[in-house]
């Protein structure tokens, strides 16, 4: 305890989630930064992995530089991982974050830190299931008693739904869509089933957005396949579960988090898919470095940092 105590006052720690889309770091009590996660017009990570270490160590040191205690004494680190990386992924994640400047690195699964930042009792004897849809990996775990029973991920997320409105657009409208109107049109776009949409009245059209041709069906069936993958991800993950866990998850429910579970109807799709009822997190683009972040005071106490 006197260890972390003094370590911890003297070696400021910050947690760093590493995503597709945004590049997030939390210190201290309140502090958090989000920077997308793009230098010079190009993205650092394709679905999930990072493919330029030195675009992600050139938007992270500044982040961490903000941290230093006294202007002379790095952070420590942790940092978070999709589930299923190779060693040779993870190896980047450590180094581009030792390379920006940190003192030490702890690595920790997604899912793990999203069950925390979505404010599940992960201690408990009873599991809990989460599903985090990304910008560009979707990972699932089940977790009890602080330990990751079952996960499994693939690599499909928001930029994937993007790229199928911005080839629909093109191939059916002879259109060229953006990447900021994919994204308008991402998010005015209901996923949720359509005979249930005509049901109640709520298919709309897309004369809200702009110059994007075509009827909100044309798009809608362009993202099916991909939001069935991304839904397939947590059936996997619930096929396998053995009854005694599943009777636990049915109870608690499952629990989505990252920027995909903002898509609209896509908790509805899930609950569908699994005959689970679905929770939203509060705050599910901050989940993961939020749970990241509540891991700190544990991960200094066991002493997990790995240096160069
Ligand atoms: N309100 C919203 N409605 C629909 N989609 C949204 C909304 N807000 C954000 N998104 C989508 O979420 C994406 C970002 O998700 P998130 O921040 O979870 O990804 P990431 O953590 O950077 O990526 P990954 O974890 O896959 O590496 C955005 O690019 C956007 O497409
Ligand atoms: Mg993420």
């Amino acid at each position: 305890m006197v260890h972390y105590l003094k370590s911890s006052f003297l070696m400021p720690d910050v947690a760093v989630d590493i995503g597709t889309a945004w590049i997030r770091v939390t210190y201290g009590t309140t502090g958090l930064h989000a920077v997308p996660s793009l230098v010079e017009g190009r993205y650092a990570l394709r679905s999930g992995v990072i493919t330029d270490i030195d675009a992600v160590t050139a938007i992270l040191s500044p982040l961490l530089k903000k941290v230093w205690r006294f202007g002379v004494l790095p952070p420590r680190a942790v940092a978070c991982i999709p589930s299923d990386v190779t060693p040779k992924e993870q190896n980047a994640v450590r180094e581009a974050v030792l390379r920006s400047g940190a003192a030490n690195v702890c690595i920790v699964p997604e899912p793990l830190a999203a069950a925390i930042g979505s404010g599940l009792d992960v201690a408990s004897p009873f599991a809990n299931m989460i599903l985090d849809i990304g910008e560009g990996v979707t990972d699932c775990a089940v977790i009890r008693s602080g330990k990751i029973l079952d996960m499994h991920a693939a690599r499909v997320g928001c930029a994937d739904l993007r790229k199928a409105l911005i080839r629909t657009a093109a191939r059916h409208r002879r259109h060229h869509l953006d990447r900021e109107r994919a994204e308008a049109l991402l998010r005015h776009i209901d996923v949720g089933r359509k005979d249930i949409q005509a049901e109640f009245g709520k298919l709309k059209s897309l004369a809200m957005i702009q110059d994007v041709p075509g009827d909100e069906d044309l798009y809608r069936d362009a993202l099916e396949s991909l939001i069935e993958k991304i839904l397939r991800v947590a059936q996997t993950v619930w096929m396998r579960t053995k009854p005694s866990l599943g009777c636990e998850i049915i109870e608690n429910g499952i629990w989505l988090s990252g920027g995909g579970c903002l898509v609209k109807g896509m908790a509805d799709r899930l609950e569908e898919a699994t005959r689970i009822r679905v929770h939203t997190t509060v705050n599910p683009l901050e989940a993961v470095v939020r749970g990241a972040h509540a891991m700190l005071p544990i991960i200094a106490i066991l002493n997990c940092w790995s240096a160069k």
